[in-house]
């Protein structure tokens, strides 16, 4: 089944947050954000803005009604800035006017001093100074210390990685419609429409049950859509509390990319431990996260880290410290794979480290480390593993070994081009790390003329998480999917939603459908049985008919809904799920804390041009266990976005803030994205089809996040291909690998003729 939303995607006729059809008398608004990153401020004078012609109001701290406060897990992020400002663009007032041209003129007429107080970019620099988030965390398995004495090699080293742009096409926005009574209706660009409305409840000194938060979709998410929408509904939702007018605001990119935080980066020591026959014995990892200036999601993305720090590889001995450290620049925030890379990233460059120190292939050390069933994880879980099956099936599908003479061939006779390979297994843990939020509901309707409509608490944000829910419907019923509609994500409809994130949307949101429609079905079979005097166990529901005993009878599926409505029986089914058996204790970081893991591999080949510094990726070969895929069309954009996504972010992508704290690369054309040229010219996917009984919805597995960690492999592909033209190069693990970068190292040490 295609994405239902393409039809109307390729036309342009999908309704985003600013193609909402506006309200009479709406208003628009446009923020100020601080002009510098660290500060106090000693005067703010908004009235020059407020006489700019169409100017209505000017909001500022003093005008909020409730708390200033819009922290999602630790209460350090002011919606406003009061007293200090704390990053480059942070919000200090909310101006609002008669259309968004005279906001963003206003905008500019704001006056405001601050004494500039000491600015911090670096996370390294942060924990010097005792700059936490939250106090450290360490994930212990086995005995580090006493490991090492075993280890036959040991080495060392730094590995960096970068933050990365979210680039929703859709930017942060919302739009804010009072109602009567106090009552708002919020249309908001949001991955958590409950985070949005707790928020605004706050902030307004009201009760959740006020506000309604509406979303139809986004265009994009991937985690900037979390937590970070909040701020944009809070400031509409103040202006239509006070101005009772409706009240929209649709960011510039520009003003997007400048106020709204990022992928963490990182910056990480390991120490790696061997035996002779290549086993990693022993595993020490020190993570510093640069979480920027509140908590904001930080700390739950340093908890996917340690969870992943050792990626598809069991090691018996390891130790693994992460710092949060808090720096003067936007809060940084979940990014698709919400610390997971970042984790992967190390234990990767350590690996590459030894195979580099050692003189063999990397792939030697990875493959003969890979997680078994029954191996145990830092975090106390056991595997049940298909990282061997997914590596070996990749090996003997994509003939490795042709491609590597491929390789040997092309590098020996070309002097210019040299072509790299890399190996990249993933191991990624489904549910949300906090067992709480593993919980979704559910409402489905079955209308009299046997139309059906869902609603769930999923936001549709291109990841097609809707077709997969009309799915479940659809077949659970057994009708025509063009019978069922998919709602919008309303606060109204499904109350306390968990966001939609984790990969876990469609597991925990297609359960509760299934439920619904499953006791839904069952009241029309107990009907059906009635009307034929029969058994209910005989009855069955198929193909839009009533079957009994295997035979279709002319019982149609319109004729039994009607005729149970008419008995006065419910055809409304409200389901709660949560995902049993998942648990986790932070006193210990011990437990269980997914209820599976998703595997895969990837070959990436690439080609660098080494007169210019410049590469291309040849293909990237993967094997990946989708478990029973429910949409093989969806499952596979999933993975090539993903995959392009992680290589942007591991080649090109890179964000650079001055040491004031002033983003640079604040416009597309400095910060460089994958377009159609950039991607791999092929892309290749095998389906690893696992039958085995899961906790996913209908014996898939999640998708949206395992791929992007695929685009690890190209950040050690170029570094093959870099080493092949000169052996000695030894370039810093430190991605992005731009092709300035690649063009240093290829001549960062004399290369031997
Ligand atoms: N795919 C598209 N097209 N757009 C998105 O914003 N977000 C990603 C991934 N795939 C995203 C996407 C992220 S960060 C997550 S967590 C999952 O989708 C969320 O959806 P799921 O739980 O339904 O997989
Ligand atoms: Mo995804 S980073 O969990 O929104």
């Amino acid at each position: 089944m295609k994405n239902i939303d393409s039809f109307t995607h390729v036309r342009g006729k999908s309704i985003y947050l600013d193609d909402i059809p506006v309200l009479q008398g709406t208003l628009y608004g446009a923020a100020y954000g601080s002009p510098v990153a660290h500060g106090k401020i000693t005067s703010l004078d908004v009235s020059e803005a407020e006489a700019m012609p169409g100017v209505v109001r000017i909001f500022t701290a003093k005008d909020i009604p409730g708390e200033n406060q819009i922290g999602g897990i630790v209460p350090d992020e002011p919606l406003l800035a009061e007293g200090h400002v704390h990053f480059n663009g942070m919000p200090v007032a909310f101006v609002v006017a008669e259309s968004a041209e005279a906001a963003q003129a206003a905008v500019h007429k704001v006056k405001i001093e601050i004494e500039p107080l000491p600015v911090i970019t670096d996370p390294r620099e942060a924990r010097a100074k005792g700059e936490l988030i939250v106090k450290p965390r360490q994930f212990v398995l086995g005995d580090v210390d006493a490991a090492w004495s075993q280890c036959d090699y040991i080495f060392e080293g730094i590995a960096e990685t970068g933050g990365q742009e979210h680039l929703y096409i859709e930017t942060q926005g919302a739009y804010s419609i009072p109602l009567e009574n106090n009552r708002q209706k919020v249309y908001s660009s949001t991955q958590g429409p409950t985070a949005v409305q707790r928020h605004m409840a706050v902030v307004l000194g009201v009760p959740m049950h006020q506000l309604e938060v509406d979303v139809t979709r986004l265009g994009g998410g991937f985690g900037g859509k979390e937590d970070q929408a909040t701020l944009w509904a809070c400031l509409c939702a103040l202006a239509t509390h006070h101005l009772k007018r409706p009240v929209k605001y649709s960011l510039h990119r520009m003003e997007d990319m400048r106020m709204t935080g990022k992928r963490n980066p990182y910056s990480s020591d390991f120490k790696i431990g061997l035996s002779k026959d290549l086993k990693i014995l022993a595993y020490e990892a020190e993570f510093h996260q640069n979480a920027g200036a509140s908590a904001d999601l930080s700390p739950a993305v340093l908890e996917r880290t340690l969870f992943h720090c050792t990626n598809s590889y069991f090691i018996p001995n390891v130790k693994a410290t992460a710092f949060s450290c808090r720096t003067h620049l936007p809060s940084n925030t979940a990014f698709r794979g919400f610390g997971g890379p970042q984790g992967m990233f190390v234990i990767e460059s350590a690996i590459a480290k030894a195979a580099e120190e050692l003189g063999i292939d990397k792939a030697d050390i990875q493959k003969a480390n890979l997680l078994r069933t029954g191996d145990e994880f830092p975090y106390g879980q056991k595997a049940v593993s298909e990282a061997v099956e997914c590596w070996s099936k990749a090996e003997s599908l994509y003939e490795l070994d042709k491609i590597k003479c491929g390789i040997a061939d092309f590098n020996s006779t070309n002097k210019l081009f040299r072509k790299g390979l890399s190996l990249m297994p993933v191991c990624f843990g489904i549910s949300f790390t906090k067992t709480l939020m593993n919980q979704a509901r559910a409402l489905v309707h079955v209308y009299t003329d046997g139309s059906v409509g869902v609603s769930t608490g999923a936001v549709e944000m291109g990841q097609g998480v809707n077709t997969k829910m009309l799915q479940v419907a659809a077949q659970v019923f057994s009708i025509n999917p063009n019978k069922v509609k998919i709602h919008s994500t309303s606060t109204f409809r499904i109350a306390n939603t968990s966001p939609s994130a984790a990969s876990a949307t469609a597991d925990l949101n297609g359960k509760a459908v299934q439920m619904a429609c499953t006791e839904i079905l069952q009241r029309l079979k107990t009907r059906a049985a009635e009307r034929l005097q029969c058994e209910v166990g005989n009855i069955e529901i198929k193909n839009e008919f009533v079957w009994l005993n295997g035979a279709q009878t002319d019982i149609s599926w319109e004729n039994l809904v009607l005729d149970t409505y008419f008995n006065r029986i419910s055809l409304s089914e409200h389901a709660h799920y949560a995902t049993p058996d998942v648990h986790f204790d932070g006193t210990k970081e011990k437990g269980h804390p997914f209820a599976y893991h998703v595997y895969g591999t990837a070959i990436t080949v690439v080609t660098v041009d080494c007169l210019r510094g410049t590469y291309e990726f040849d293909a990237v070969k993967i094997v990946h266990d989708f478990g029973s895929s429910m949409n093989p069309i969806i499952d596979r954009g999933q993975i090539e976005g993903g995959l392009v996504q992680g290589m942007g972010w591991m080649t090109m992508e890179e964000i650079v803030y001055d040491g004031e704290g002033r983003l640079r690369s604040n416009a597309l054309s400095t910060y460089k994205v994958p377009d159609i040229y950039s991607v791999p010219k092929e892309i290749a996917i095998d389906y690893l089809q696992t039958e085995k009984d899961n906790l996913a919805i209908f014996r898939s597995k999640a998708v949206g996040e395992p791929p992007l960690m695929y685009g690890i492999g190209a950040f050690f592909a170029l570094r093959d291909a870099i080493k092949a033209f000169n052996p000695s190069a030894s370039p810093a693990f430190s991605a992005p690998m731009t092709p300035e970068k690649v063009l240093l190292a290829l001549y960062s040490k004399p290369v031997k003729e």
